[in-house]
């Protein structure tokens, strides 16, 4: 039988790609971003209670009240933003499912959804499948800014959706409270919908403050915004997330949901809801953890030939290779596990139509052995 398939663009993710050039070469892994270290001991601990007390059926579809609660807290101390755990905070598996339930719960066949390249691969296929548009704008380099020239010009009367992310994957650029009044004075008057995929929330750098939507009064009253656990708390496997949006969103986003998956890994609730409520230090303490890594990353590299970018937030390092080979992105990885010993993700998969650059993404959740034995090799290129 002939599949007609609905997704003609999507193939294997490069993230597989590489994870599985990386085995077969024993390289380093900094392709894909996850941490190679564990979650906290509290948490595990908190985790494995959960299972041995019986929390092992459904949980209720929206989330558990002890959760939805703490995200709601955790939500107003940070953004001076008051949510209803009941009507405005929903927990999902991944941010993944959160990403795809706003986009099904909002968009219909024929409308338009501007999203900025790079851009994290899950976003175009979830737009595809509602018979949507991805209408794709550069960011610009070398900061990996909006054009909000650009954006204005984008719009058209299909335009329902804007998908924003920062702290940035791939590039780790960040949004500043002034593009959030360009974002708000663009969609003031219209019935566009903001998607903030804020899931780097409190991974931001020397100083800065993230501009979270939820900070922004006018632009919370029309965004659904979206957070991981997974990378907030080293444990990307569990894959549990948030959205949060006001209650006339939240009661559509929920539709989808209770469809969807219904309801999240239930033992992984109850753990972060204690893990909260106990550590709040741990998301406090979050961006000094990954700066730390960050500027020791960026020191094992200094030696070597890569010219580094700078990183205001999330978990990667760009690189620019041309002083070491004048091939391709996709080349240059292939090239780089192989020959190198080291994994890495190259950018133009995260484009529609990709500018001539030579950058690959490097990760560096990692441990200081896997960033010091990755750093050896690269220095030796
Ligand atoms: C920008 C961005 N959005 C969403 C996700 C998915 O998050 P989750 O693992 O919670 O589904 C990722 C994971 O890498 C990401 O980088």
């Amino acid at each position: 039988m002939q599949i007609d398939t609905k997704l003609p663009k999507v193939g294997t993710t490069i993230f597989s790609v590489m994870s599985q050039l990386a085995l077969e070469h024993k390289a380093v892994n900094l392709g894909q971003g996850f941490p190679d270290f564990e979650p906290p001991q509290a948490l595990r601990d908190s985790i494995t209670r959960a299972m041995a007390e019986g929390k092992n059926q459904y949980a209720p579809g929206i989330g558990i009240p002890k959760l939805r609660e703490q995200i709601a807290l955790k939500t107003e101390r940070l953004y001076g933003h008051k949510v209803s755990p009941d009507t405005e905070v929903t927990v999902t598996s991944g941010a993944t499912e959160a990403l795809f339930a706003a986009i099904a719960a909002v968009v219909r066949a024929g409308e338009e959804v501007i999203v900025f390249d790079p851009c994290y691969d899950s976003y175009e296929p979830a737009i595809d499948l509602q018979g949507a548009k991805a209408v794709h704008i550069p960011l610009t380099l070398p900061d990996f800014g909006i054009d909000w020239q650009r954006v204005r010009d984008a719009i058209t009367p299909k335009t329902k959706m804007i998908l924003i992310n920062s702290p940035h994957n791939p590039s780790g650029a960040v949004l500043s409270r002034a593009d959030l009044d360009e974002l708000a004075a663009i969609v003031r008057d219209t019935a566009i919908v903001v998607l903030s995929d804020e899931v780097y929330e409190h991974i931001v750098f020397d100083g800065a403050q993230h501009q979270s939507v939820l900070r922004h009064p006018e632009l919370a009253t029309r965004s659904v915004v979206v957070s991981s656990f997974g990378k907030t708390y080293h444990c990307t496997g569990w894959k549990v997330g948030y959205a949060i949006a006001p209650k006339a969103l939240t009661a559509e986003f929920r539709k989808v949901h209770q469809y969807l998956t219904f309801c999240t890994f239930n033992p992984a609730q109850w753990a972060f809801a204690e893990f909260l409520e106990a550590h709040p230090e741990h998301y406090l303490e979050l961006p000094a953890f990954y700066q730390a890594k960050r500027d020791r990353f960026r020191q094992l590299l200094a030696p070597s030939r890569l010219k580094l970018l700078d990183v205001p937030g999330g978990y990667f390092q760009l690189v620019d290779y041309s002083a070491i080979r004048d091939i391709d992105d996709i080349n240059f990885s292939e090239y780089l596990v192989r020959e190198g010993g080291v994994a890495v993700i190259p950018l133009t998969p995260f484009y529609e139509t990709a500018p001539e650059t030579r950058l690959v993404r490097l990760c560096f959740a990692k441990n200081d052995a896997t960033m010091e034995a990755a750093a050896e090799r690269l220095c030796k290129l």
